[in-house]
């Protein structure tokens, strides 16, 4: 069975994944603080609105959108202007979990779980975004009290991305090795699993990238090199 494929930006990856991820599925991206998560989901956003004709939604719960505009510049990725065309979204739901005003055009006023999925529906709608990126799961979970109920959301979100059809990334910090989420639900809601790490091999650390699950797709098994350069995000494949 073969899929309609969304290509990442990362031409690279692509090329280790039967050319990209199957249209509408739900990919888990996993890792430790600092190994390249939001710069590989800000890609992903940034290469469907910019050259793919693929809208895309960001809900970013740690970082600021005014920061992450600023950083992305970095790469030459301008995100202002993709959404003053509206081919890009940020929600914020940063400055509500720090308890700070924002003069955001998106934002979540109040973090609870109904009003985030209602504003990612709303949000998905006004602007037909094809790609969506949680940034991340774990800052979701907040003002959730019990374990059950952060499980219940996130499995809400993931029927919700599903229903809306969106290719999405959805992004878990984990500081624990082995582990790919928090909740022990995270992977059972992705059709996908990919792992940052950054590991210390001969007195250096070396950054990597490994696919661990793919639903549907013929993947390779190794663990590559990933590479952050001055043009974003590049997977160095190791041949099996
Ligand atoms: N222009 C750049 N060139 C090389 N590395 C960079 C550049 N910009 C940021 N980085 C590296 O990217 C990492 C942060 O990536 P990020 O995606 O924010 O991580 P995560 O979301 O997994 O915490 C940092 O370790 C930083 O050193
Ligand atoms: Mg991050």
């Amino acid at each position: 069975m073969s899929f309609e494929r969304v290509k990442t930006g990362i031409e690279s990856l692509d090329a280790l994944i039967e050319g990209g991820i199957p249209k509408g599925r739900i990919i888990l991206v996993a890792g430790g603080c600092g190994t390249g998560k939001s710069i590989l989901s800000t890609q992903f956003l940034y290469y469907g609105a910019k050259h793919y004709n693929e809208p895309g939604l960001m809900i970013t719960t740690e970082e600021r959108p005014k920061s992450i505009r600023q950083n992305m510049l970095r790469f030459g990725w301008d995100l202002k202007e993709l959404e003053d065309q509206k081919k890009l979204a940020i929600i914020d739901a940063a400055s509500p979990k720090a308890r700070i005003p924002s003069s955001e055009m998106y934002k979540i006023s109040y973090y609870d779980t109904n009003s985030l999925l209602l504003k990612i529906y709303e949000a998905v709608n006004e602007i037909g975004a094809k790609r969506a990126v949680i940034d991340s799961i774990p800052g979701l979970a907040l003002r959730l009290e019990s374990e059950s109920e952060i499980r219940r959301a996130i499995s809400q979100l993931g029927s919700l991305l599903a229903e809306l059809e969106c290719t999405s990334l959805v992004v878990s910090e984990v500081n624990i090795p082995g582990r790919l989420g928090r909740f022990g639900i995270e992977e059972f809601i992705a059709d996908g699993v990919y792992l940052l790490e950054n590991t210390l091999t001969d007195g250096r650390f070396e950054r990597t990238f490994s696919i661990v699950k793919m639903r549907g797709t013929a993947n390779s098994k190794e663990v590559h090199e990933l590479k952050i350069t001055d043009n974003g995000i590049e997977v160095i494949p190791r041949s099996e």
